[in-house]
């Protein structure tokens, strides 16, 4: 049976009932107030002037005006569905992941793509395909943008510009199928020979896909997961579609492309709408997490190259099945914002430098394509978890943040506790000694605990009437503060600092001066840093 999945304008995350359904009984302007006409504009007369005064004709117009937002830079093209994906369990032993346990279902959101052409391009071309997909688990959201080959142009995300610039039509004329947009794609693919590899597959049945239901889809890095027991292993990850794969013919894709350009999105359509749901197999080929990351002379970093089959089974961990149609196109399809940073515990990037290019890329496209940085808060992006994130305003803001301290720790709003071992990077730490590359602390050297010599020095270094106004500042600045506890902690700061120092503000303040809980640094004043900061005498 086919799991049941929430559309994106179906989950109800919502403070306020969706008052942008435009399903009321009565027209309104968007500010709610009732219409009585559409169709006339406010004029001086029925053959006078059009009014400036025409509030409902501006907003009406100007709303309009502002429809658009930019298609992706790449991947501009697609289609996208929802739907559910159930893990099997057998991952277990390699990655604890929730989503990857026994009969967990997690909803998706899935996104096919072409790369090259524009948004309205016809889907029939010969181009790899996107295969990106959004797991919203209970852990928060995990998106695996891949694609439907499993090798990648190049070795290194600094060269994706050029590849695309390469790909994309050429500036003068933009025209796609110009014979020059050939010569420079073939110039790139020739002079950077590390994309033969995917050059064949493109060139090959697979570049021109019978179905978007009827692609394998792949990760392309390699990742690391992690178990229960900390153990780690190199994955790859690969999507087999339960109707096998198909390809097109070129004189298929070039009849169907003039005759249906829409082909591969009305497939998915329709097929989702007859019940005809699309399903795919997860699967994982698990690899050992030696020091060299190499495995049978591959080197696992490197995204030309794949792991034949043959020396490691793609061994199936879920089931995803696509079952929902998006309501609306803009609002899911289009605002879908997916990132290779998108990441559960258990699951890791590895140094990659393709994947770690693309870590930065994403978030970086959206910020332009989505309009600034809360796009996350779009329903089609939320996760299905509670977010306490410390993040405030910016455009398109729609939460109202209670509370006055987006900082922490902080002692004002109340504690607020980290999941031990949560983050995805620190669940690696262990791999220090063994994998010293792999290695991501969060976390600082001893030698930066040091927070107070160099204050003193700068206090010694004063003279008399400067150290008498910083006391007077200090004793002003804390006579300002309303919680007492705060004014004890920067006193604790300042005993820590010197002791007269924290004498003479505490006195101010009428409080008692504490003890330090650090040795005082043994410093002496510093005629050079007294100079810091200061015009040097004139000679
Ligand atoms: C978009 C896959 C490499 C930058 C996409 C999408 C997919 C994808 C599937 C479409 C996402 C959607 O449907 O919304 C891949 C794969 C790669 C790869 C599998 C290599 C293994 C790169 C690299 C960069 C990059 C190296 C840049 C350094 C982008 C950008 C977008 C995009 C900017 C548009 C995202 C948006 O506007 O939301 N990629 N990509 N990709 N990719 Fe990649």
């Amino acid at each position: 049976a086919a799991p049941e999945v929430r559309t994106a304008t179906g989950v109800e995350t919502d403070a306020v009932p969706d008052a942008r359904a435009q399903q009321e009984p009565f027209l309104t302007t968007s500010t709610g107030i009732r219409l009585r006409d559409t169709d006339h504009s406010l004029k001086a007369g029925e053959r006078g002037p059009t009014l400036l005064q025409d509030h409902h004709l501006r907003e009406k117009i100007t709303h309009f005006d502002h429809e658009r937002i930019p298609e992706r830079v790449v991947h501009a093209r697609g289609a996208g569905a929802h739907g559910a994906f159930i893990g099997y369990g057998t991952a277990d032993s390699v990655c604890r992941a929730g989503f990857l346990r026994e009969g967990v279902e997690t909803p998706t959101f899935v996104r096919f793509s072409t790369v090259l052409g524009s948004r309205g391009s016809a889907d029939t071309v010969r181009d790899t395909r996107g295969f990106a997909t959004k797991f919203y688990t209970a852990e928060g959201n995990f998106d695996l943008v891949g694609n439907n080959m499993p090798v990648f142009f190049i070795q290194d995300g600094i060269k994706f510009p050029d590849i695309i610039h390469a790909g994309k039509p050429h500036p003068d004329r933009e025209i796609p199928q110009a014979q020059s947009a050939h010569d420079t794609f073939w110039d790139f693919v020739s002079l950077h020979t590390e994309a033969q590899h995917h050059t064949m597959w493109n060139m090959s049945d697979r570049g021109i896909p019978r179905s978007y239901r009827m692609m394998e889809g792949f990760g392309v890095h390699t990742f690391r997961v992690e178990n229960d027991a900390r153990e780690t292993a190199l994955v790859k990850l690969h999507w087999k579609p339960r109707l096998g794969v198909h390809s097109l013919t070129w004189e298929e894709a070039q009849l169907i492309g003039g005759i249906d350009p829409d082909f591969h999105r009305r497939d998915l359509y329709d097929a989702i709408e007859t019940g005809a749901y699309p399903a795919w197999e997860l699967g994982m080929q698990v690899l050992p997490d030696e020091p060299d990351q190499m495995f049978a002379g591959i080197d696992l970093l490197d995204p030309t190259k794949i792991v034949p089959e043959e020396l490691a089974a793609v061994q199936p961990v879920g089931l995803m099945v696509l079952t929902a149609n998006p309501t609306n196109f803009f609002a899911e399809t289009e605002q879908v914002a997916f990132h290779v940073g998108h990441l559960v515990p258990g699951i890791d990037v590895t140094d990659d430098p393709l994947a770690q290019a693309r870590l930065f890329s994403y978030v970086d496209t959206q910020l332009t394509r989505l309009g600034g940085p809360n796009f996350n808060q779009i329903p089609v992006n939320r996760p299905h978890v509670e977010t306490n994130d410390m993040l405030r305003d910016g455009f398109h803001q729609h939460a109202v943040h209670a509370g006055v301290a987006p900082y922490r720790p902080n002692s004002l709003d109340g504690g607020c506790p980290f999941q031990a071992g949560a983050d995805v990077e620190r669940a690696f730490e262990h791999l220090a000694a063994r994998v010293p590359e792999a290695t991501k602390v969060r976390a600082q050297p001893a030698s930066y605990d040091d927070h107070f010599s160099q204050v003193r020095l700068f206090w010694l270094s004063m003279t008399p009437v400067e150290q008498e106004h910083i006391v007077r500042a200090y004793t002003f600045e804390l006579g300002k503060c309303f919680e007492q506890a705060i004014k004890e902690r920067q006193l604790q700061c300042l005993a820590n600092i010197d002791a007269r120092l924290c004498a003479e503000v505490a006195t101010g303040l009428g409080l008692p001066a504490p003890e330090p809980t650090v040795g005082l640094a043994d410093v002496e004043p510093s005629p050079a840093l007294s100079q810091v900061g200061r015009e040097w005498p004139a000679d």
